[in-house]
């Protein structure tokens, strides 16, 4: 096999949205990212520690969808190395052209082995610091984009498809015969795509990294406030996988984003994996809180490199839901605490 391709990190998602200002009003004056750019079908948003032009396209479109998830990769080299490392793989695999997406240089999209449309990049406009420009922060001040979730099938095929590519395993739930879900990274941190196990190709989430967890609970109050609680869907809480302080949000089309903070470093390449038990309630939420039936079942479609929405497989392995000792709420924990 080639060589693959030096990828440094999660870098950019592209997600079709069905009223732009609605998406704006959500993700600017709410979340606070900043905007770098905008016409008449697409804003393209950074955070407050983003100095490349975006890590967020929203483009206007009939239907709710994730058309991309994108990478930077380390040289311009590397989009030769990655053309002939998918191309050795089998898979479609297509060259684009500088500004083919603004900010961005020339780029390989290809169709991974999940069916998720994934694009490797390294030339891309550099932008103005705004990390002390404090008069600028607002909403839940996100520093930055850190991961991508995605449901599929198949968690091994994932895990070896992201592993042979040089991702790093930081924690997996699993359980004697079944991977119900793993945390793969290129940069130091826990992940920069976790596989979470369901009937895929669809987007579970993306995530903004945020400086401190009174972020999260002041966005959580000022929504409350406004009346836009509804889109709270899970949380605030502490994963037991990474350590993280979280709250899932639903965005006006439904999409998932998670606001997140505190996790730890990885870049030892010894890294130890760490691995949890399904049957441990703590994985999903550190103290035990019921897990919202709608974040196990509902995600985003996603599109083909040539934007139709992606045929549905479904799971055949057990779904963690249907894991009832030690899980949501049902727990081993709470019968003794009874007795
Ligand atoms: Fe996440």
């Amino acid at each position: 096999m080639p060589t693959p391709p030096d990828i440094l990190r999660a870098a950019s998602a592209e997600l079709v949205v069905t009223d732009l200002e609605r998406s704006r009003w959500f993700y600017t004056e709410t979340l606070g990212l900043v905007v770098t750019a905008a016409d008449d079908d697409a804003l393209y948003l950074r955070g407050m520690e983003e100095y490349t032009h975006h890590s967020l396209v929203l483009r206007r479109g009939e239907q709710p969808a994730l058309a991309r998830l994108s990478y930077r990769v380390r040289t311009p080299a590397d989009l030769d190395a990655a053309e002939a490392y998918f191309g050795a793989l089998g898979l479609p695999t297509r060259r684009v052209p500088a500004g083919t997406t603004l900010g961005i240089g020339e780029a390989v999209r290809v169709l991974d082995p999940l069916g998720f449309p994934m694009e490797l990049f390294h030339d891309v406009t550099h932008v103005p610091r705004l990390t002390q420009r404090y008069d600028l922060y607002h909403g839940v001040e996100p520093a930055r984009l850190d991961h991508f979730n995605v449901m599929t099938p198949d968690i091994a095929a994932g895990h070896r498809f992201y592993s042979d590519l040089g991702f790093r395993c930081s924690e997996t739930i699993e359980d004697e015969s079944t991977l119900y879900a793993a945390w793969l990274a290129r940069k130091s941190t826990v992940h920069d795509i976790a596989l979470t196990g369901g009937a895929g190709p669809r987007l579970h989430h993306i995530a903004f990294f945020t400086p401190e967890a009174r972020n999260v609970l002041h966005l959580c109050d000022v929504l409350g406030s406004l009346g836009n609680q509804a889109h709270i869907e899970r949380g605030p809480g502490r994963h037991g996988v990474s350590n993280a302080f979280y709250v899932y949000l639903r965005d006006p089309d439904g999409h998932r984003v998670e606001i997140y903070t505190t996790d730890y470093y990885t870049g030892d390449p010894d890294n130890p994996t760490l691995r949890w038990d399904v049957r441990d309630e703590r994985r999903r939420d550190f103290w035990g809180h019921a897990v919202v039936e709608s974040w196990y079942r509902e995600a985003s479609t996603v599109l083909d490199l040539d934007g139709r929405p992606q045929q549905l497989l479904e799971r055949a392995e057990p779904h963690e839901i249907d894991v009832v000792v030690g899980a949501d709420g049902f727990t081993a924990a709470r019968e003794s605490l009874r007795q």
